[in-house]
């Protein structure tokens, strides 16, 4: 568990469904919500990832009443009716849907020429029409709850980088999603965020893209000198679903040390 940079109890009473939040990034966002005293629904398709997560979150609990207690139910984000089944099973346990995270995402390196359709349908599927599922699923809890939505975006597409127009596509469709349902559903008080985080250390994101010897040049080009820790990202997640940022929606974070600025990609 994380140290403490927030008051205790920040997002105490709070319901956050987080799918992806069994591994990496999204696993330390989910972690972070609960120490806030959020309960946390985790969602994605293996159980194995779901309950070592579920039982670390629920250790913390055991010792400490202030943080929440997780939940694990499977589900792939690319099925509706499993989604939807998943926000059902949140509800039965936990009773309501304050905050949802899409942080599930499927990545790989490949060459526009040698992708499949297939291969660019399934990252598009998960990444962008699974976070459209998610929301479509969630809305009526949040319209009720006047909850928040947080997508889990990338820099990739604000610059071309090689070997990644999938996931370039999927996640410049997740920035438009969030600022169009910012705009469509403020009215009924839900606010819709992303965080764009730069290459996180200790992430399979990063195990997949960034092989070994390109690290360190790649690190040079980081104004701040360092790659991101999973703790940079989960301090900006609970910022952005607690109180102090009542008033942002539409926003698109970005979390990289400046890297994107320095136009340094991959490839
Ligand atoms: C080319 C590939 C490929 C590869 C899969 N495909 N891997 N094509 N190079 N390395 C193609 C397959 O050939 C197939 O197309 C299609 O993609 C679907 O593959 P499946 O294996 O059937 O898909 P599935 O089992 O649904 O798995 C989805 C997955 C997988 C995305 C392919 O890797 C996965 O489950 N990933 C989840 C974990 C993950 O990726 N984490 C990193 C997120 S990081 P054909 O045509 O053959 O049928 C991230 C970082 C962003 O998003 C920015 C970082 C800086
Ligand atoms: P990760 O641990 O592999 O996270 C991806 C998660 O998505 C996994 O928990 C996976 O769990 C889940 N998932 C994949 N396909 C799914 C599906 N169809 N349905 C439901 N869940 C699914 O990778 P990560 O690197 O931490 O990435 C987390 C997020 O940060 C992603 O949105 C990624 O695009 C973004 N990001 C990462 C980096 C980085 O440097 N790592 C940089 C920018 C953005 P299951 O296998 O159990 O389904």
């Amino acid at each position: 568990m994380t140290d403490k940079i927030f008051i205790d109890g920040i997002l105490k009473g709070r319901v956050a469904f987080v799918t992806g939040g069994g591994t990496g990034i999204t696993g330390g966002v989910a972690r972070a919500l609960a120490e806030a005293g959020a309960n946390v629904a985790l969602v994605s398709r293996s159980m194995d990832h779901l309950e070592a997560a579920t039982k670390i979150i629920n250790d913390a609990h055991g010792q400490d009443a202030n943080v929440g207690e997780a939940f694990a139910v499977a589900g792939d984000v690319r099925n509706p009716e499993e989604v939807e089944n998943a926000i059902a099973a949140t509800l039965d346990r936990f009773g309501k849907i304050d905050i949802v995270i899409n942080g599930a995402a499927g990545n790989f390196l490949c060459k526009a020429e040698e992708l499949s359709p297939n291969g660019f349908g399934t990252v598009v599927d998960i990444d962008l029409k699974g976070t459209f599922n998610v929301c479509r699923a969630a809305f009526a809890q949040l319209k009720e709850q006047r909850g928040q939505i947080l997508n889990i975006s990338a820099t990739l597409h604000y610059l071309g980088t090689p070997m990644q127009l999938h996931v370039s596509a999927a996640k410049a469709g997740v920035d438009a999603l969030t600022r169009n349902l910012a705009v469509e559903w403020g009215r009924y008080g839900i606010r819709v965020n992303a965080i764009a985080p730069g290459p996180i250390e200790d992430t399979e994101g990063m195990k997949r893209l960034v092989p070994e010897p390109v690290k360190e040049k790649l690190k040079k080009n980081i104004p701040l000198g360092r790659f991101g820790r999973i703790k940079d990202i989960e301090t900006a997640a609970v910022f952005l679903c607690s109180d102090a940022a009542s008033f942002i929606s539409g926003e698109i974070i970005v979390v990289d040390g400046g890297q994107w600025l320095l136009g340094s990609r991959l490839g």
